[in-house]
């Protein structure tokens, strides 16, 4: 079971792994298949203020980059030592990324401060009370009519996905990962009051299905009466 510190799991439960995360996921998740996808899904244009949530390594953040080059994008991760190794990757591609040390379920960003909220692989490390906590956060900083974007281990979608989701479950924790793999996490959503959710995809990985969710924050009839003033109110609070 991975060393859960004061307040999140390292990206592979032990920090002396973290290092290997990289080309871990390369090799057993597909890994640009699905963020490609992900990132597809949300369609965000170039002018875009992104969110990334437990952003580990960089990875989603810098494929977005690549594709939107002067999108704003920020990167959350409560770990110091993974935001490192982001920040290198980052400086080696000249790419400019924002990375900030907080934890998800208490994040330093104003409400409705951004068009998109990614999450890659984190929801898994976290309790279903950080679940909640944190999908509460998200739904506050997204801005009315935005969407959250959810790449995470899923119900498994045949008896080989079952066998290989096993791994995950002893190695994430069988309490932290039980949501994910029963399909809870559509109603978790659901019950933080956003509406539009759907699972949109799933991918066989070596570790189980690996399900893409979306999600989105209604726009209710206070929040279009004011879209006007939101949509152009600066990331100052972040
Ligand atoms: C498995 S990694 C996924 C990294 C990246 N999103 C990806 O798709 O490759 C999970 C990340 O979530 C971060 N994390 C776990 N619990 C967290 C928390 N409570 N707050 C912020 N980040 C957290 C970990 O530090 C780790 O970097």
């Amino acid at each position: 079971m991975g060393h859960k510190k004061a307040g999140y799991v390292p990206a592979l439960g032990w920090d002396i792994l973290t290092p290997l995360y990289d080309p871990l996921v390369r090799l057993t998740t597909r890994e640009l298949t699905f963020k490609g996808r992900l990132l597809d899904e949300a369609g965000i244009g170039d002018t875009a203020r992104i969110l990334d949530v437990g952003c580990g390594t960089g990875t989603l953040l810098l494929l977005m980059r690549h594709k939107l080059k002067s999108l704003l994008a920020i990167g959350l991760d409560g770990d110091m030592n993974v935001l490192a190794i982001a920040r290198s990757k980052a400086d080696r591609r000249k790419e400019k990324i924002a990375l900030i040390q907080a934890f998800c379920f208490d994040m330093p960003f104003a409400e409705c401060a951004f068009d998109r909220v990614f999450s890659s692989l984190m929801l898994h490390h976290l309790t279903r009370s950080e679940k909640i906590r944190t999908l509460e956060e998200i739904f506050r900083v997204l801005r009315p009519g935005g969407e959250l974007h959810v790449a995470d281990w899923g119900q498994p979608h045949n008896l080989l996905m079952r066998i290989l989701a096993f791994t995950v479950c002893l190695g994430d924790s069988f309490a932290r990962t039980a949501d994910n793999i029963q399909g809870r996490l559509p109603a978790l959503f659901l019950n933080t009051g956003f509406e539009k959710v759907s699972e949109t995809a799933r991918f066989a990985t070596l570790f189980g299905t690996l399900s893409l969710y979306k999600a989105r924050k209604p726009i209710t009839a206070v929040d279009q009466r004011h879209a006007g003033s939101i949509a152009v109110q600066s990331l100052a609070g972040v």
